[in-house]
């Protein structure tokens, strides 16, 4: 039995739209609007989802980057939604983030040692050995040559820059990790490699993991857990091998079938019934009244514009594989070729 790390609870994040010398608010972009998840302590929780629905935001929720608007977030038993900054500097230890692209997240005019030195130096952790041996340490760890602690990030590739992220994540020894699509931009032979680092970090220093990507197969090895977003709200939730077998809302099923899957025994739902999703994410200023999803779902029908599908489980699965549907997908249903234009909601 695992107890949560991070526990999150109506959690929401609006961004004020304002206009005018006086700044007067006239709306709102509902980035994040009121999700409930938990994260067990050692596991992987995938967060997923097309770009703009949110999990960028819901990450510097989790790591207190950003200020909720609403709801609450509960790190190791303790209430973090409403913390200051300085209230927040002690847990900055303990939570850290890796961002996509790791050359904007570097300054490129200081070395790669006084990159992943910073955090120690700002924490006041003691390094007995001396900061310049902590660093070797740490780069050893992700996998770079220790003797390059005097180098500047532009002198190493994207996948060995990812590395140097890690590695200042790292410094604090944090136990929970929030990464913001830390593969997302290296090369395919490249991803694996840093997803089998962050994998062997894992256990090695029992490091808990969100993992964000707007592509299922990303994290299909990693989780242990996936949630699938969509327009700021959590649509479904599953262990990874129930999700990917048996996904139930039309968005995860549609979000499948972007996912090419070379193996034809391999074939999951998604694949088997190839849906296409099309037109954009709709905007979160104003999102579809009732089911978010509706505007682009094959199943839609009349309720789904008035009533929100709350996340609920099936009767028939008790162990947590939440979908916030009316008309999940049921097995061996015939979804193949459906599009929302064949069937207007
Ligand atoms: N600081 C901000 N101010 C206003 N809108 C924002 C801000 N950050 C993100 N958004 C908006 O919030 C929505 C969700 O963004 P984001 O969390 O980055 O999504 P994702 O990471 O899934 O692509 C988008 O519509 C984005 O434009
Ligand atoms: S609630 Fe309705 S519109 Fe939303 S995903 Fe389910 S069937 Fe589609
Ligand atoms: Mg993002």
């Amino acid at each position: 039995m695992s107890e949560n790390l991070l526990e999150v609870t109506g959690l929401q994040k609006h961004f004020p739209i304002t206009k005018g010398l006086f700044k007067r608010q006239v709306g709102a972009v509902r980035a994040v609007d009121g999700i409930d998840l938990n994260v067990q302590a050692g596991e992987t929780l995938g967060l997923v989802g097309e770009s703009g629905c949110g999990k960028s935001t819901a990450g510097r929720l989790f790591t207190r980057i950003l200020e909720p608007t609403g709801g609450k977030i509960v790190f190791e038993g303790e209430d973090i939604s409403r913390k200051s900054v300085t209230q927040m500097r002690p847990l900055r230890r303990d939570v850290q983030m890796i961002f996509q692209d790791p050359y904007s997240s570097l300054n490129p005019r200081h070395t790669v040692g006084s990159i992943i030195s910073a955090p120690l130096q700002i924490q006041n952790i003691p390094t007995p050995q001396g900061l310049k041996k902590a660093v070797q340490e740490l780069l050893e760890l992700v996998g770079l040559n220790p003797e390059h602690y005097n180098r500047y990030p532009h002198e190493f590739s994207g996948g060995q820059r990812q590395r140097i992220g890690i590695a200042r994540a790292l410094a604090l020894r944090p136990k929970l990790i929030v990464a913001d699509e830390p593969v997302s931009a290296l090369d395919v032979s490249i991803q694996a490699q840093v997803v089998n680092l962050l994998e062997d970090l894992q256990s090695e220093f029992d490091l808990t993991y969100v993992f964000i990507a707007h592509d299922l197969s990303v994290v299909r090895h990693i989780s242990d857990r996936v949630a699938v977003m969509y327009l700021g709200k959590v649509m479904e939730i599953a262990h990874r091998d129930d999700l990917y077998k048996n996904p139930r809302h039309p968005y995860t099923v549609a979000l499948m079938s972007a996912v090419p899957v070379p193996d034809p025994v391999r074939r999951d739902r998604g694949q088997r019934n190839r849906v296409l999703l099309t037109g954009d994410v709709p905007s979160p200023i104003n999102p579809p009244s009732g089911c978010r999803f509706r505007t682009r779902c094959w199943k839609a029908q009349d309720i789904c514009a008035t009533e929100e599908p709350p996340l609920v489980t099936r009767l028939d699965d008790p162990d947590s594989h939440l979908t916030a549907c009316h008309f999940p997908v049921v097995d061996d249903e015939a979804v193949a070729g459906r599009t929302p234009a064949e069937t207007p909601a």
